[in-house]
């Protein structure tokens, strides 16, 4: 699933973010220390430099800008923000990035390989499963992790286990049916969910 090929080392500093027109002056903030940490994204290593109490979704959008991981309530209530940790789903905004050192992390951005697209990219896209896209990064990285986890056998799984993921625009059927198509191989383009 992952692309390994491409491997590469940055680094980056929170520091480096701040634009320095705009940077707090030194008196103004709580002082607070910071702490080295490996994140292995997409097959890339991300040698960063970051408060321990930084989330992995902010380290993902705000540091790195990966930004097809969304922030939605950043609560852990909607599943905007899902990724994969080593094939298991993770709410990124509930997630501190210093747990994940040298944990391997796959993001909306690692799925396709090069121009071909994850089959679940490919569903989605064949049964319409989106409207405004917003909740889509974090629907389709939820049913890949329900795949490799295998536990969904019925119609009633799948909903179970897609329940973490909130959609605004209610594009449930068609969302359904793509990860139904997939866990039986069967097009349910109909059905109803
Ligand atoms: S943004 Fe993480 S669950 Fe909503
Ligand atoms: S497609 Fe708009 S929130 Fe789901």
């Amino acid at each position: 699933m992952e692309n390994t090929s491409t491997t590469t080392s940055k680094r980056v500093s929170i520091l480096d973010q701040i634009p320095q027109s705009n940077a707090p002056s030194p008196s103004s903030v709580p002082s607070t220390s910071t702490i080295p940490v490996t994140l292995h994204i997409n097959g890339t290593e991300y040698n960063l430099q970051i408060d321990p109490r930084v989330t992995l979704l902010d380290v993902l959008r705000e540091y790195i800008g990966l930004t097809g991981t969304k922030k939605g309530c950043d609560h852990g209530q909607c599943g905007a923000c899902t990724v994969l940790s080593d094939g298991y789903r993770i709410n990124s905004c509930l997630t501190l990035a210093v747990s994940y050192d040298g944990e391997q992390i796959t993001t909306i951005e690692g799925l396709a390989e090069g121009e071909d697209l994850h089959p679940v990219q490919e569903a989605f896209l064949h049964h319409d499963a989106f409207q405004c896209g917003y909740c889509t990064p974090g629907q389709i990285m939820s049913a890949v992790g329900l795949l490799l986890e295998g536990h969904a056998k019925t119609d009633a799984d799948i909903r179970e286990q897609m329940s973490g993921n909130i959609c605004r625009c209610g594009a449930y059927a068609n969302i359904f049916a793509a990860v139904r198509e997939l866990c039986d191989g069967e097009d349910n383009s109909n059905a109803n969910a």
